[in-house]
């Protein structure tokens, strides 16, 4: 189990009234409700400071504000959950400080510290402990936002940036296994290009493609490479990942996929299992053969919100194939339970990947 020791100087200023009697625990949906406070910190082109934990609460923005006009934000998203015992555990947070910071990298924004971000994170959870579910299937999800702050209409990047974490008591972001179909006209990402960043750009780009297939029936599109259109990458919500011939196979990351927390995990559970593990170019042929010859048992996505998304058919090329059963995938109910537990605190953690609050 993490701990963090962190000396940072935080300010506070809690809510009047808290808005926790309001809200049914019992029917949470995903993302619609926040918790009564956020942590705040600034960058004014020099240094991060004003560190606060404030009441969650509308901002004042210039319509010239640059994020509006240019995209030059980044997020994240982790989950806390409570144990039997009251306790709050955060899953791999260290992980997601880092991925921000190769996000912000890349879109040319200030790194933001780990010490404030997980010192951050410790002082908000502690304020708003309250606010995590106990119902089950249920946790906070919980949402770091940097975007840049500067009111210029040119195109440059910003000087000045916030960095937030807010969140959100949720149940599940897909409530049923989900159908997802073969992208080969659109493209998500390419070398060179922002696949890999955790970026706002990535997910407004996918919107049309998306709301496409929903309107064929899919819930999800299998997003190809941008060149040929011929590889599985990712599924934009989630990594996607599959048992054939019963190895674990999923596509390696690189410029143009999201280095999922959720799949490096599952890739070491899958390992400590003795799980053979192949992560390779995945070509849609070689899935669609693997479906018609048997040898594809299992399917899913993994994702923070998602967590372990069965996938129950995959359309390619106007023919929707149905997978297996959901009761017979040994591996990813297996993986999904041993996540549960870990997370839940009902088994030891012994990879030291649950940060206590
Ligand atoms: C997450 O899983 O945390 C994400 O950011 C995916 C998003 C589509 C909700």
């Amino acid at each position: 189990m993490m701990t963090t020791d962190l000396a940072l100087d935080i300010s506070f200023e809690r809510v009047a009234k808290s808005r926790l009697s309001e809200v049914d625990f019992n029917h949470l949906p995903f993302g619609k409700i926040m918790t009564d406070h956020m942590f705040v910190a600034d960058y004014d082109g020099q240094e991060w400071k004003d560190l606060r934990v404030a009441p969650f609460a509308n901002m004042s923005i210039s319509p010239a504000n640059l994020t509006l006009h240019y995209g030059q934000t980044i997020f994240e998203g982790m989950k806390a959950y409570k144990t039997a015992s009251g306790e709050v555990l955060v899953f791999r947070p260290e992980q997601n400080a880092r991925r921000m910071n190769k996000s912000a990298v890349r879109m040319y924004m200030p790194e933001v510290p780990e010490e404030i971000f997980l010192g951050g994170l410790q002082e908000l959870l502690s304020t708003d402990k309250a606010w995590v579910p106990t119902t089950q299937g249920s946790s906070l999800y919980i949402r770091p936002l940097l975007f840049a702050t500067d009111e210029f209409v040119g195109l440059q990047p910003s000087q000045t940036y916030r960095f937030i974490i807010m969140c959100c008591p949720v149940g599940a972001y897909y409530n049923k296994p989900v159908k997802v179909k073969v992208e080969t006209h659109f493209t998500r990402a390419v070398e060179g290009g922002i696949g890999y960043a955790k970026t706002a750009g990535n997910y407004a780009a996918s919107m049309l493609p998306t709301q496409l297939a929903i309107e064929e029936g899919y819930d999800q599109l299998i997003w190809t490479d941008g060149k040929e259109h011929k590889y599985v990458e990712e599924a934009g919500s989630m990594n996607l990942m599959f048992v054939i011939n019963n190895k674990l196979v999923t596509a390696s990351t690189g410029d143009s996929i999201l280095d999922g927390i959720t799949r490096k995990s599952v890739l070491q559970m899958a390992k400590d299992m003795g799980m053979p593990i192949e992560e390779r170019k995945l070509a849609i042929s070689e899935l669609i053969g693997a479906i018609k010859d048997g040898s594809l048992q299992e399917a899913f996505g993994a994702g923070t919100a998602a967590t372990i998304a069965h996938i129950s058919q995959i359309g390619y090329e106007g023919i929707r194939y149905d997978l297996p059963a959901i009761e017979g995938r040994t591996f990813s109910n297996k993986i999904y339970q041993e996540m549960e537990n870990l997370k839940y605190g009902r088994i030891e953690d012994t990879r030291g990947w649950m940060m206590k609050i």
